[in-house]
């Protein structure tokens, strides 16, 4: 051949291997409002800096028809690229192509890069759409999603994982998000479920759409098994790009540090509690009032909102935020917000970010449901993460710090490094009414005017415990600060603990309450 031929026939190839599954199945793709895969990664990455591999490999399976079939890169692409100028490795399953199906030379197109990304250290980014182990290659299939499922456990915590679900996401194949630190979703495009609705239909009888069975609202707001909810595919990229500025690329590095900005004009940082305990408040104001730019990136916004978590950055360095929201259920600590902290935390720790934890809270919820529900279990979980991170942890009581809820907010028990407290902290067991109506029952009861009497002692033990000035006077808080000076005691925190080195006890690995 010719060194001309050699070269159309290499572009024609090319060109084929390129087309996907199609244009019957890139016009069914399109007329859903879908991306096409190749679009997406391209959309996500810095222009021109994608560079594909394996869009020869082939399928090897002979069963089913399936030797009669061209599977274009058999239905997934793969490649690195840079966002912001960082490389990261990429991979986007075709849908054009059997449905993005999973056969083993599919997965081990997705191992491979996945273990590029673990040896060069850069993120891993993967986006779904497939439906599901492909069904012709049978058990070889399920080798392929084991190899993926070990790879995110093999990764996690030594480089980021954000995985985007862009489609279906159906049976096993939802565990390789699942086991990944951030997973995005679509209105109306992604669908996560584990059995879909013709098996719930046959063996339970119900009869369910896939999108409230799994869509992308559910999978935001009532499962919490997505981090970020997006209405269309660009406004999702644009989040993808936000985050990766906020974390490190690998374990071993820190988040990049930005030119340092002030917070927004027009917070009011003193006017923000409101005069009665009782009254709630939004604590992303506190954060916004606080941070550079007023910038809060926040996590799970629509699931468990009780706890606020996100990442923002002070004096130019990524934070991540745990904080109580008193606007829902009071900011207590339940089955779903200790799972959300608790995870994150451990992210934050994983990737050397300092945490910043803002307290405002009653407790734990009471309650049957949550005790069966196991809030002892879950509610231990946020307690271990604290317990086990060695990354600087400052914690600003807010208001309410009452009885568990005070020690699982990063108290210094748990060994924050520092703790701030505004002069309406209250730390105590427990509020002043529930306090005296326990510790004084005899009094009031055998009183001539009991309420006169439990009034009293109500006004007596808040002045006695609802404030700071007695876990100040005992070391356990460092400093009672103005609201107004929250930013300033912030961000001297995290610089002089740049260098913090602190050390657990060696093992294996520690047995948290999963
Ligand atoms: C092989 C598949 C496939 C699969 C889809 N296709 N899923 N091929 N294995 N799992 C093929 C279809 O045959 C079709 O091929 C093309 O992809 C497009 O599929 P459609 O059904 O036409 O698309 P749509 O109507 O949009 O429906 C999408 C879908 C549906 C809802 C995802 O395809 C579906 O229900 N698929 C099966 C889902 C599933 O049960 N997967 C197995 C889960 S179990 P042609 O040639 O006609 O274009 C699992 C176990 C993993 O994954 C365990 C890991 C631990």
């Amino acid at each position: 051949m010719s060194l001309l031929k050699t070269f159309i026939d290499h572009f024609t190839r090319r060109d084929r291997a390129a087309l996907g599954g199609g244009p019957e199945a890139i016009k069914k793709q399109v007329a859903q409002g879908k991306l096409l895969a190749r679009d997406r990664i391209k959309a996500i990455l810095d222009p021109g800096s994608f560079h594909e591999y394996d869009l020869f490999v082939e399928h090897k399976c002979s069963d089913f028809g399936m030797e009669k079939k061209q599977l274009p890169g058999d239905g997934v692409i793969t490649g690195t690229g840079t966002i912001l100028g960082h490389p990261v490795a990429i991979f986007a399953q075709d849908f054009t192509v059997a449905g993005g199906s999973l056969g083993l030379a599919h997965a081990r197109k997705i191992t491979k890069i996945m273990d590029h990304a673990m040896k060069l250290g850069i993120p891993l980014i993967g986006i779904n759409d497939s439906g599901g182990a492909r069904i012709q290659e049978g058990v070889n299939s399920l080798a392929g999603y084991g190899e993926i499922f070990f790879r995110n456990t093999m990764a996690s915590g030594v480089i980021p994982q954000i995985s985007i679900v862009l489609g279906p996401c159906a049976g096993g194949a939802v565990y390789s998000p699942a086991l990944t630190d951030f997973v995005f979703v679509v209105d109306k495009i992604s669908k996560m479920f584990i059995t879909g609705p013709e098996v719930i239909k046959t063996v339970l009888g119900e009869e369910i759409s896939m999108e409230d069975l799994g869509g992308a609202r559910v999978q935001s707001e009532i499962s919490g098994n997505a981090h970020f909810y997006a209405k269309s595919e660009a406004e999702c990229f644009e989040q993808v790009k936000r985050l990766v500025t906020f974390i490190p690329w690998n374990n071993r590095k820190k988040a990049d540090s930005f030119p340092p900005r002030f917070p927004k004009a027009g917070f009011d940082i003193g006017a923000i509690i409101p005069a009665k305990a009782s009254q709630p408040y939004d604590v992303r104001d506190v954060i916004r009032a606080i941070c550079d730019d007023s910038d809060f990136m926040e996590i799970q916004a629509l699931w468990a909102a009780n706890m606020t978590i996100g990442f923002a950055r002070l004096e130019g360095h990524t934070v991540g935020i745990v904080a109580n929201q008193p606007l829902v259920l009071a900011g207590v600590l339940d089955v779903d917000s200790s799972d959300k902290a608790a995870r994150f935390i451990r992210f934050c720790d994983a990737f050397n970010i300092p945490l910043v934890t803002f307290v405002d809270l009653p407790g734990y919820l009471p309650g049957v449901d949550q005790e069966h529900a196991g809030v002892i279990r879950h509610g231990a979980k946020i307690l271990y993460a604290y317990s086990e991170a060695t990354v600087p942890k400052i914690t600003v009581i807010l208001r309410k710090a009452y009885g568990g809820g005070y020690i699982a907010m990063c108290s210094r028990h748990l060994g924050a490094d520092f703790v701030f407290a505004w002069p309406t902290a209250e730390i105590a067991v427990m509020g002043p009414e529930g306090a005296a109506n326990i510790i004084f029952k005899g009094e009031i009861a055998a009183a001539k005017d009991p309420e006169a009497l439990r009034k009293q002692k109500v006004q007596e033990y808040a002045e006695k415990f609802a404030s700071p000035y007695v876990a100040a006077a005992n070391g356990h808080v460092d400093a009672v600060i103005a609201p107004q000076e929250t930013r300033d005691f912030l961000v001297h925190a995290i610089e002089v603990s740049v260098e913090k080195n602190e050390h657990r006890p060696a093992k294996k690995h520690g047995v948290p309450p999963f």
